[in-house]
């Protein structure tokens, strides 16, 4: 593939899986590559499942795991409702997905891999059994799983507790790192975008992935872009590409009030804050990160605390509920945030009151789900602080007003309906 340009991930015909044979005349074959690790540490990939963890780390971490046997799990379960990368990836190059497992199992010692993707994605699941079936034996085990589709079932170690014969619940892990295990053997686990890019630097090298990119953080990602935008989009982007650019692309409101970034347990960034590139260097200077590559764009037409109040009020539910934070928190910040929202006698306490609770709730939950809900809402107080001094003095915003809402809770229906760039 030709270094300094894109696509890389989406390069084919989208929402439409490209066969083994199409797949290795557009990529070539894959050669094992035994420093792989070496080269994915050079490479600087991040993952892109939601913290950006480097890959290569976690790789070599379990490569020096004991155990005769181990296995890697393919995070394809896209819980997030305004995700739709990984869908589309896996709906245009999955042997691209499947290559990057491939080489990963061969690079930590794992004869098997575990493709997990959402039981209610049917069409994600026709074409990942279809790449399997056609695929040729290369010595490695290849298995697709589909987990209930839950927001915390994509949670690292709720995935692997399923896979493991159990619930789908996250597990408390007090301390760091954690090898997490099936079976009682170890487990690397990484998000399916980030296994495709472990599928092209296994192929090109380094070099060539940091052909795009910034030097702090090269390569490619999958931007998930909706909201108050013309076309809900999945691109593939540059990073350090300027955020405008990204917005441009999906057709977005051309003088939005904010967008929301990383997914529903991100961040707001206000219209002030949008001259800023995309990774995860620039991003950080602001306070954001870009999480699972999802861009949510919200239009003077919306109230940014009926927003947030709908994206908590789905993520309390979508919750465990197995710790004190999800099971009482986040209901209750669902509520108040429903008070600010309405503007009547009780916004003001309302809102002194969200403050306490998010401060009682951040890292006291077995996972990181009620922290990431904490962050959104924090960084909503503060975004749409004309909103909230309106809703305070009584009157709720032209926006709550008029009603008009476009954070998509529940999800869009699989990947037929995005647009591709
Ligand atoms: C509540 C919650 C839900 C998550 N859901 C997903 C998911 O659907 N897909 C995913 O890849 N990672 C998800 N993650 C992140 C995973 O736990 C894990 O960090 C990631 O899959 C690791 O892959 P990476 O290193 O390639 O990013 C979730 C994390 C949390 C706290
Ligand atoms: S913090 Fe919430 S989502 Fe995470 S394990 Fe506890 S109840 Fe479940």
């Amino acid at each position: 593939m030709r270094p300094g340009t894109l696509p890389r991930l989406l390069q084919g015909t989208p929402n439409r899986p490209a066969a083994y044979a199409e797949h290795v005349a557009t990529f070539g074959e894959l050669a094992p590559r035994p420093d792989l690790i070496d080269e994915l540490e050079r490479a600087g990939l991040t993952g892109r499942g939601g913290a950006a963890f480097p890959t290569g780390r976690k790789a070599r971490f379990i490569r020096d795991q004991r155990g005769h046997r181990k296995f890697v799990v393919v995070n394809a379960m896209e819980g997030e409702p305004a995700s739709h990368k990984d869908a589309l990836l896996l709906a245009t190059n999955p042997h691209l997905v499947l290559d990057g497992a491939e080489a990963l199992a061969r690079a930590v010692g794992a004869r098997d891999v575990v493709v997990a993707v959402a039981r209610d994605r049917t069409a994600t699941i026709q074409h990942v059994t279809r790449a399997l079936a056609e695929r040729p034996d290369r010595g490695i085990g290849l298995e697709l799983q589909t987990p209930p589709g839950r927001y915390v079932a994509g949670e690292e170690s709720a995935l692997v507790h399923w896979l493991d014969n159990h619930e789908s619940l996250p597990q408390y892990r007090p301390h760091r790192p954690v090898v997490l295990r099936l079976d009682k053997h170890p487990v690397l686990l990484d998000n399916c975008e980030t296994v495709a890019h472990v599928g092209l630097i296994a192929r090109y090298g380094a070099d060539w992935f940091a052909t795009v990119g910034v030097p702090g953080q090269p390569g490619s990602a999958l931007v998930s872009v909706s909201g108050a935008v013309e076309r809900p989009t999945v691109l593939e982007v540059a990073l350090g590409t300027p955020l405008a650019q990204v917005l441009a692309a999906a057709r977005a409101d051309p003088a939005p009030r904010a967008v929301l970034l990383g997914g529903y347990g991100g961040t707001w960034l206000p219209a002030r804050d949008l001259d800023v590139a995309y990774d995860l260097g620039s991003l950080a200077e602001r306070g954001a990160t870009p999480g699972a590559g999802i861009v949510v764009v919200v239009g003077h037409a919306s109230c940014g605390i009926r927003e947030t109040q709908r994206i908590v009020a789905w993520m309390a539910n979508e919750s465990a509920r197995q710790c004190g934070p999800c099971a009482f928190g986040l209901p209750a910040i669902a509520q108040d945030l429903a008070r600010l929202r309405d503007g009547g006698r009780d916004a003001l306490d309302a809102r002194r009151r969200l403050e306490q609770r998010c401060g009682v709730i951040e890292g006291r939950g077995a996972c990181r789900h009620p922290d990431g809900v904490v962050r959104m809402v924090r960084t909503a107080l503060a975004t749409f602080a004309d909103d909230v001094a309106e809703h305070e003095s009584g009157r709720p915003c032209a926006g709550a007003r008029a009603g008009t809402t476009v954070a998509s809770v529940p999800r869009l229906e699989h990947e037929r309906e995005l647009v591709w760039e």
